[in-house]
C-alpha cells in the first residue's frame, strides 16, 4: 500500500511551521538537561584554575575548587560528569602506575564529589594515557602497545575507581577484550552495580588535539594511536566493536568524535537499541568557540544546533563541554 503524502496546494509542508507554538507542537527531537555529560580537567594543587589554551573558557580546577567548579551543573540538574586528570609530570612513568593509586588525583576527586552532591553521577575514564610518559593508552612492548599486558593494568585502575565510588567506568583505551575483562573483576570484587559505559568506536581522529593539551598527554604522545583506535574510513567495523561490547557486558555504547560521525551513531542505535553516546569532542568545541570568538557563529545557537543533531541521529546523550551552557540556555 503506497500512502498519499498529499499533493502541493492542498498540502503545505511551512502550514506546520506557522508559528513558534505549532513547531514545538511538531518537534520530532528535543534535547534536554537530562541528555548531558560534562567533562572537566582536574589538577594537583591549591587554588589553581589553568586555562587550556586550544580550548577558549575550559579551566583546569585544583580538588579544593572542584566542589564550587560543579555547584552548577548539579544544581542545574545535569546526571553526570565525568573526570579527566591531569597528572603531574613527576608521577607519570612508562607502564602508566599512577593509574592504579587508589589516593591519584581522579579517585580522590570522585569520594570528594560523591560527597558533595550524592546523586550527581561521576564518570570515571578508563585509559592510561593521562598516566603515561609516552602518551598513549596502554604498556609499550617491543615499539607496540601491548593490548593483554594493557588488561591487567585497565583492571587495576577500574577496581580502585569503583572504589573510589565512581558510579560509571568509562573505558576509552580500545583494547580488545577490556569490557570483558573489567566487567569480570568489578563482579568478582561486588561492585555489580557499577555501570560501565564503553568508548565502543573511537576513531583516531584529529579531533581530540586540545584534549591532550588539557591532560598534558599531547606534547609527550609518541606516533600516533592508530593501531588501537578506528581507522576514520571504516563504518562496519564500529559495529563489530559494539557487538563486541555488548556482548561482553557494557550498558552503554559511546561513538566518538561526535559531528563527522553521525552516521555511525544512527547506525550503532538502529542496528543494536542500545543506549547510544556521543563525545562532542575537544576539537569540535574549539572549532565552534573559534567562530564564535571571530563572530562567525551565535554562539548559543550554534552550541545548541551542534546538541541536538546527536539527538536526532539517534544519541541518548552526549559528552560536552558546553554541558553547563546549553543546560542554562534550556533553562532560560
Ligand atoms: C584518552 C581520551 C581521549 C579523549 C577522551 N579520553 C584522547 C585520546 O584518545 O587521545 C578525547 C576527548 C576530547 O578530545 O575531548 N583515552
Amino acid at each position: 500500500m503506497t500512502i498519499n503524502l498529499g499533493q502541493f496546494p492542498r498540502t503545505r509542508l511551512r502550514r506546520n511551521r506557522f508559528d513558534d507554538a505549532t513547531r514545538r507542537l511538531v518537534a520530532e527531537h528535543r534535547l534536554g538537561i537530562d541528555d548531558l555529560i560534562w567533562p572537566i580537567f582536574i589538577i594537583e594543587g591549591h587554588g589553581q584554575r589553568i586555562p587550556v589554551t586550544s580550548m577558549p573558557e575550559v579551566e583546569r580546577v585544583s580538588l579544593d575548587l572542584l566542589a564550587a567548579h560543579v555547584q552548577d551543573a548539579a544544581e542545574l540538574g545535569i546526571p553526570a560528569v565525568a573526570l579527566f586528570p591531569a597528572t603531574p609530570a613527576e608521577k607519570k612513568n612508562a607502564e602508566g602506575t599512577e593509574s592504579a593509586n587508589p589516593e591519584n588525583l581522579i579517585n580522590r576527586a570522585a569520594r570528594l564529589l560523591k560527597r558533595e552532591y550524592p546523586h550527581l553521577l561521576i564518570v570515571g575514564d578508563v585509559a592510561l594515557d593521562p598516566y603515561t610518559d609516552h602518551g598513549h593508552d596502554g604498556v609499550i612492548r617491543r615499539g607496540y602497545v601491548a593490548n593483554d599486558d594493557t588488561l591487567a593494568a585497565l583492571v587495576k585502575q577500574s577496581l580502585v575507581q569503583a572504589e573510589a565510588g565512581m558510579d560509571i567506568l568509562a573505558p576509552s583505551d580500545m583494547m580488545d577484550g577490556r569490557i570483558g575483562t573489567i566487567r569480570a573483576a568489578l563482579d568478582e570484587a561486588g561492585h555489580i552495580h557499577t555501570r560501565l559505559m564503553s568508548y565502543a568506536a573511537k576513531y583516531a581522529s584529529a579531533f581530540y588535539g586540545p584534549f591532550r593539551d588539557a591532560v598534558g598527554s599531547g606534547k609527550s604522545l609518541t606516533g600516533d594511536k592508530k593501531t588501537y583506535q578506528m581507522d576514520p574510513a571504516n563504518t562496519d567495523e564500529a559495529l563489530r566493536e559494539v557487538a563486541f561490547d555488548l556482548a561482553e557486558g557494557a550498558d552503554m555504547v559511546m561513538v566518538k568524535p561526535g559531528m563527522p560521525y553521525l552516521d555511525i551513531v544512527r547506525r550503532v542505535h538502529e542496528r543494536f537499541g542500545v543506549p547510544t553516546f556521543v563525545y562532542q569532542v575537544s576539537g569540535e568545541y574549539s572549532m565552534i568557540m573559534a567562530a564564535v570568538e571571530r563572530g562567525f557563529l551565535d554562539r548559543e545557537r550554534a552550541i545548541l544546533e551542534s546538541l541536538l543533531g546527536f539527538k536526532r541521529a539517534g544519541a541518548a546523550g552526549v559528552l560536552t563541554y558546553f554541558a553547563v551552557e546549553a543546560a542554562k540556555a534550556m533553562k532560560s
